[in-house]
């Protein structure tokens, strides 16, 4: 549907939209009747997949109970629910939760809590934040500020606070020219510089998606990154935010991500995974030492919002929390990520325009270079992240482009970020088709061809030898959808 055609704001002004019109499991269908496969649970939401009925009935049972009671008169029950199974899930240490509804507002909160931890516990000085080249953290414009993504914040430029960036923690294109084997993290060292630098007497914390995700494809940080960033956090007396908007809620294979790194934030925010993208919502969990510093002045918090601890939402994340435990999905998402990762790269080295994959669990990410070789990325004029998608789309295939158009930071990505629904059986195979192949000849044998249609229908774009490709002997003729 194009925008003269409605009177919905959308994202992309020019774009014609399919209308969804039902989901269930990986599966997306639009009105006309087409079916998508969605490779990416949706911006990484849909963790459980559509359709599963015991979290609308939740919600529906809440909303016929008690639809509203208004934060700053009442506490409700599922958010109370909620919070004490989230602080069972979580690591120990944590403390308490803040109920929100986005991504972006759940932000804007964390960095509020870490500026009244400060001048709650006598350190008013403390106010600044430091942020990370190569992320996203929201679309608010002190979340815009602390992003790291030039082409999605430069036209807030003249409305964003100042925060000081520190490179980005990206293997693939190391900044100190190393590789992984010799290196000694430096990228986590430039913060203590910074820092330094900037004087510590006025940090407050530092901001950084565990694993980025949308911005860079699941670019997920040498194994020493954070040990490295809670040292120097706690040598500076600063408080390390970590964005788990997408990479949180079990999606790498632990409840936190920074769990795998053997280091915990003192503050983590935890977003897609814990509705599924069944209700708006967002948690914050609290180490102790935070919630304690705020709660020792008798103050209330300053802030707040309409939408906070809503028990309809909350209702929808038990539920959602309570399935994962059921299906055991957590102890799964290694396992299928290592099968992604594999099968990824198998494809990948067939088409020399994939400079890397790269990922944790079941998030996982490709970057388009002109060759491997080189790695040289493609310009921006080019919007191969895009075609990409955009071919993958055509053909009922949902994966996740992302782009940096900046001169010289040129880059082409696209997200491949599976649901992780209980699979077995015929579900594996369906699985396998969202762009999953552990092996050539497995793939020739028993899969559908239409993700490596795709492939060869991007290779031939960005490259132009479809005839080449296409004599492979494991390719063969695509179906129909
Ligand atoms: C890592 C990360 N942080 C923050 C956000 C912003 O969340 P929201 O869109 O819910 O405001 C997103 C959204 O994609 C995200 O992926």
């Amino acid at each position: 549907m194009k925008c003269g055609d409605h009177f919905l704001f959308p994202r992309d002004l020019e774009k014609d939209y399919p209308l969804a019109v039902r989901g269930e499991g990986v599966w997306v269908w639009d009105e006309e009747g087409n079916k998508y496969l969605d490779g990416c649970a949706g911006a990484n939401v849909t963790a459980i997949g559509h359709g599963v009925a015991e979290v609308a009935e939740e919600m529906a049972v809440q909303a016929k109970t008690l639809a509203y009671p208004p934060p700053q008169h009442f506490l409700n029950r599922p958010s109370l629910e909620l919070c004490e199974l989230l602080l069972r899930m979580a690591p120990k240490g944590y403390s308490r939760v803040m109920l929100c509804s986005g991504g972006s507002e759940a932000m804007e909160n964390a960095f509020k809590i870490a500026r009244q931890y400060f001048v709650y516990s006598g350190q008013p000085s403390k106010y600044r934040l430091v942020s990370r080249w190569r992320g996203f953290n929201g679309n608010t414009l002190v979340a815009d500020a602390v992003g790291g993504n030039t082409s999605r914040r430069s036209i807030s430029t003249p409305m964003l606070m100042p925060v000081p960036h520190i490179v980005p923690a990206y293997c693939y294109r190391c900044l100190f020219g190393l590789v992984l084997s010799d290196c000694s993290t430096e990228c986590a060292e430039d913060l203590e510089k910074m820092v330094i630098q900037e004087d510590p007497g006025y940090i407050a914390a530092f901001v950084a998606k565990t694993v980025v995700g949308a911005a860079a494809a699941a670019l997920a940080p040498a194994p020493d990154y954070y040990r490295k960033i809670r040292r120097i956090c706690d040598d500076h007396n600063i408080l390390w935010i970590a964005d788990e908007i997408m990479c949180g809620v079990g999606r790498t294979g632990t409840f936190f991500a920074a769990e795998q790194w053997d280091a915990l934030p003192d503050i983590v925010v935890l977003v897609k995974g814990l509705s599924s993208g069944y209700a708006p919502l967002s948690a914050i969990l609290l180490k102790e030492k935070v919630f304690h510093a705020l709660r020792s002045t008798n103050s209330p918090y300053i802030g707040g919002h309409t939408y906070n601890a809503h028990p309809v939402t909350a209702g929808a994340g038990i539920t959602v929390l309570q399935f994962m435990q059921k299906h055991d999905l957590f102890a799964s998402v290694k396992e299928k990520g290592h099968h992604l990762f594999n099968g990824l790269q198998d494809i990948a080295r067939d088409f020399p325009v994939i400079g890397d994959v790269r990922g944790k669990g079941l998030m996982a990410g490709l970057e388009f270079v002109r060759h491997r070789d080189t790695k040289e990325p493609f310009p921006s004029r080019e919007s191969v992240a895009r075609r990409v998608s955009d071919a993958a789309m055509a053909k009922g295939l949902i994966i996740y482009p992302v782009s940096e158009v900046l001169p010289g930071v040129e880059f082409n990505h696209v997200n491949v970020f599976p649901s992780d629904i209980p699979l077995e059986g015929s579900d594996i195979r369906m699985w396998a088709d969202a762009l999953i192949y552990q092996s050539k000849p497995v793939m020739n044998e028993n899969y559908s061809r239409e993700s490596v249609d795709v492939l060869v229908e991007m290779a031939s774009m960005i490259r132009g030898s479809k005839a080449e490709l296409r004599n492979k002997p494991w390719m063969g003729n695509s179906p129909k959808r």
